[in-house]
């Protein structure tokens, strides 16, 4: 068996890719820790009892608790449900919290970690390639409100993150496919090696069980970890994480949160391609290598699912002047000025917005 791989972010905590991991998470919480919580939701019990089997050899009082695994679910009422069986089974603040899940688990469970007792511990169990490359990775947590997707949260990292690469067996095809869109961001912004991979062979690259994905989810968090330990909270260089985003967190918005996340910001990465070379950033071919790769996983490269290309582009327009990533009402855009090589495009006129929107509104 190979071993598992040990990433570091920063000096604070590691992240340990492998497979069959779940049976070393009792190593893994503090030391002083007596109880742990472990939340999942229901589809996930199996890898559930597998963590509760090995913190309870290592000593721990488990409790269970199962979440939805939804954007919905990421509420206030969710939290507080999870407060009560913290303060039911009288958790103090060297207790830990476990979550098992995708993104949404990740975050929401960071998120009441965050904030029970002021913070106490959180060990990450991502199950989905999406929640192992970027969600559970960097201390971002945070729940959904009327107002918007992850407006309530804080920075809470994590004590340890466990990406079992064996609990993607269960995952389906779409969303290991969806997951990748945050591997090949970190080809565009930081390691070009990611892409060529990809490029040698898109097809081994989805393979589960196979060492290309590893090694491509490994790269990633490599990537990740750099810049949150450079910059925890998003001064500027955490902000490069957001490449896609913009254009893509306007779609998701559009599309009422129905296509997967790694869907919207494949578009919203040619997007980004796009405005930096109708801004005269990067060449033609940069911006083909983009719909090169993400088509070769089967990713969408276009807006299609609006109609009317302007009345489309009003809407998003004003969905990304209200995004959280601006700056009063300033626009501001991540984009490359060459392979690995990212700047921010701050406040660019309507016409280069709508230029770069046409291009990828038709079929390619
Ligand atoms: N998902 C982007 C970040 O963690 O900053």
């Amino acid at each position: 068996m190979t071993a598992a791989t040990r990433i570091t972010v920063g000096e604070d905590y590691d992240v340990l890719v492998g497979r069959d991991l779940l049976a070393q998470v009792g190593g893994l919480v503090p030391p002083r820790a007596e109880r742990a919580l472990v939340v999942h939701p229901q589809t996930l019990g199996t890898y559930a009892d597998l963590a509760q089997s090995a913190l309870q050899d290592a000593g721990l009082e488990v409790h269970r608790a199962q979440v939805p695994d939804a954007e919905s679910a990421k509420t206030i009422a969710t939290a507080v449900d999870l407060w009560d069986r913290l303060g039911a089974a009288a958790f103090t603040r060297t207790d830990v919290l476990v979550a098992v899940g995708g993104g949404t688990v990740t975050d929401l469970v960071g998120f009441v970690a965050a904030t029970w007792l002021r913070g106490v511990a959180v060990v990450q169990i991502p199950t989905t390639v999406l929640a192992m490359v970027d969600a559970a990775v960097g201390g971002k947590t945070g729940i959904n409100t009327q107002a918007g997707k992850n407006l309530v949260g804080s920075f809470h990292p994590p004590h340890a993150v466990v990406c079992d690469l064996s609990t993607l067996e269960t995952l389906p095809p779409d969303d290991v496919r969806a997951g990748l869109a945050e591997v090949v961001k970190g080809g565009f912004i930081a390691d070009p090696r990611i892409l060529e991979l990809i490029e040698s062979d898109p097809r081994a690259c989805q393979d589960v069980r196979g060492p290309v994905l590893r090694e491509l989810i490994e790269r990633k968090i490599r990537v990740k970890a750099r810049i949150v330990s450079e910059d925890l909270t998003e001064a500027w260089l955490r902000e490069t994480l957001n490449y896609g985003h913009t254009l893509g967190h306007a779609i998701e918005q559009a599309e009422g949160y129905r296509l997967r996340h790694g869907e919207a910001i494949s578009v919203g990465m040619v997007f980004a391609a796009e405005l930096a070379r109708a801004g005269g950033l990067i060449d033609a071919e940069l911006v083909a290598r983009h719909r090169t790769v993400l088509d070769s996983i089967g990713l969408p490269t276009a807006d299609l699912w609006g109609s009317g290309v302007e009345s489309r582009f009003a809407g998003l327009l004003e969905a990304m002047r209200r995004d959280k990533k601006s700056r009063g009402a300033l626009l501001r855009f991540v984009v490359l000025d060459g392979l690995a090589s990212v700047t921010r495009l701050e406040g660019p006129s309507e016409d280069l917005l709508r230029t770069a929107y046409r291009q990828v509104s038709t079929r390619p």
